[in-house]
């Protein structure tokens, strides 16, 4: 079973031709890159906007026709026909009561004007960022899971052998400090793979990550991936795949509200499930379950093994850096422990969709955990069914460091 690789498949190539590190921080300024290259994958993936919102942390939205935005440039999406929401609903039930507004996701004081979707503008240093990320990161064994992606350390609860459609968790929120050279992400994989060429996946979740997806704030992202490494999957907006449809939330959306050690958790129901009429898998997201809001769709046209199902649902945290540095740190930053909810990061009503398109609870017999690579880095640990309004929990993280 191979894992995702993050940066390895990204697009862009051919960008940077050196780099330079200045106190273990890259110097942008000082990079020569390819202008005319990056100009036009700007020019392809940022769309002439009806109109341009700076919101209220400073992200630039472009509001872009729904017919045109990136992913209909994807010669295999030459003639989709865009969903405006799922016919089928796979497991949570909807609640006609909740508008965006009314949860802190999302365009808050400006809207799009109707028949437009919001989408963060792609910068310079985003593709700049992509294309090191691509570069420098080094691909190693670990943790049993051959051919993992580049130098990430992670902790994952796993379920396989059945055939998955979906998979869902409430995730803590955490505003950790993330190098402008590391990654740090609470995330779900939905995977279905048979070789390591042939893997497809979806992961989402939180990222925090300065440099690919921007900002100071975690961040909700998405990533898909085809084929292995062979066909170019990548983050949220920045490759032509991701759909938008929600007119507020939106994929890259920061999250302005944070958990506080030892005070006060914020969480957030993130969701992933096939539709079972188009097969496209919808990204789901709300405060809760039932007031979750669909923001989008992978296409079941960009995919090859995911167009049926998924075999293995995964959650966890993961986290990359370069090589030979220092790793950042995972879920709120503290190794995991049972007692005290507020002080560490959790991922509670995990669930899965099943093969009758049910949004139902992990067996907890079939979850299995993997330590972190590094135990004194990171861990994971499962609690089972620990009632309430918790469900199926794992809580995970740690300081990370130097992890070797
Ligand atoms: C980055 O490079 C520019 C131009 O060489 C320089 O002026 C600036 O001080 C550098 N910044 C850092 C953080 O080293
Ligand atoms: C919808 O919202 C109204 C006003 O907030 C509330 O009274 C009502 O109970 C809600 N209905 C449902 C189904 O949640
Ligand atoms: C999040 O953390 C960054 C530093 O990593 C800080 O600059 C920013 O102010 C923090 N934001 C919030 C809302 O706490
Ligand atoms: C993986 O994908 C293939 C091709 O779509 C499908 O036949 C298979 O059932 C999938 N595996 C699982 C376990 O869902
Ligand atoms: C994983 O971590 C848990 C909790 O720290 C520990 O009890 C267990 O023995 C570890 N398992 C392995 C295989 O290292």
């Amino acid at each position: 079973m191979s894992l995702l690789i993050m940066f390895s498949a990204l697009l862009f190539s051919s960008l940077i031709s050196t780099t330079h590190c200045v106190g273990g921080k890259r110097n942008l300024s000082k990079e020569v890159v390819d202008d005319i290259e990056i100009k036009r994958q700007l020019r392809v993936l940022n769309k002439k906007p009806v109109k341009t919102i700076i919101t209220e942390v400073g992200d630039v939205i472009d509001c872009i026709y729904i017919y045109k935005q990136p992913a209909f440039d994807n010669p295999l999406l030459k003639d989709h026909k865009i969903q405006m929401s799922p016919r089928s609903i796979s497991g949570e039930t909807r609640s006609k009561n909740v508008s965006a507004s009314s949860i802190f996701y999302g365009l808050q004081r400006e809207q799009c004007p109707s028949g437009t979707v919001p989408i963060r503008r792609v910068t310079r240093e985003d593709l700049v960022n992509a294309k090191f990320f691509a570069m420098k990161v080094e691909q190693i064994h670990a943790n049993g899971f051959p051919n993992i992606g580049a130098r990430f350390v992670y902790a994952a609860e796993v379920i396989r052998g059945k055939k998955y459609f979906g998979g869902a968790a409430s995730m803590s929120i955490h505003n950790l400090t993330v190098d402008p050279d590391q990654f740090s992400t609470s995330q779900i994989w939905i995977v279905n793979s048979t070789t390591g060429d042939q893997m497809n996946g979806i992961q989402f979740g939180i990222m925090k990550n300065p440099s690919v997806v921007g900002g100071n704030l975690p961040r909700l992202f998405g990533f898909w991936i085809r084929d292995g490494h062979h066909v170019a999957g990548c983050y949220n907006m920045e490759c032509h795949g991701f759909i938008q449809t929600n007119p507020s939330v939106f994929i890259g959306q920061p999250f302005v509200q944070s958990s506080v050690y030892g005070q006060r958790s914020y969480d957030v129901h993130i969701m992933v499930y096939r539709a079972h009429d188009t097969g496209h898998w919808w990204l789901r997201m709300g405060a809760t379950a039932e007031t979750s809001e669909n923001v989008g769709y992978w296409p079941n046209e960009i995919f090859t093994l995911l167009r049926a199902s998924a075999s293995v649902v995964r959650y966890g945290g993961y986290v990359g850096s370069l090589i030979q540095a220092s790793t950042p740190p995972m879920g709120n930053g503290f190794l995991p422990q049972l007692q005290d909810y507020d002080t560490t990061a959790y991922m509670r009503l995990m669930k899965y969709v099943n093969e009758a398109g049910a949004s139902v609870d992990l067996n907890s017999h079939s979850v299995r955990t993997n330590n972190g690579t590094v135990p004194q880095c990171y861990n994971i640990m499962f609690a089972g069914q620990i009632g309430g309004d918790w469900g199926n929990t794992i809580v995970y993280g740690g300081p990370g460091g130097y992890c070797n």
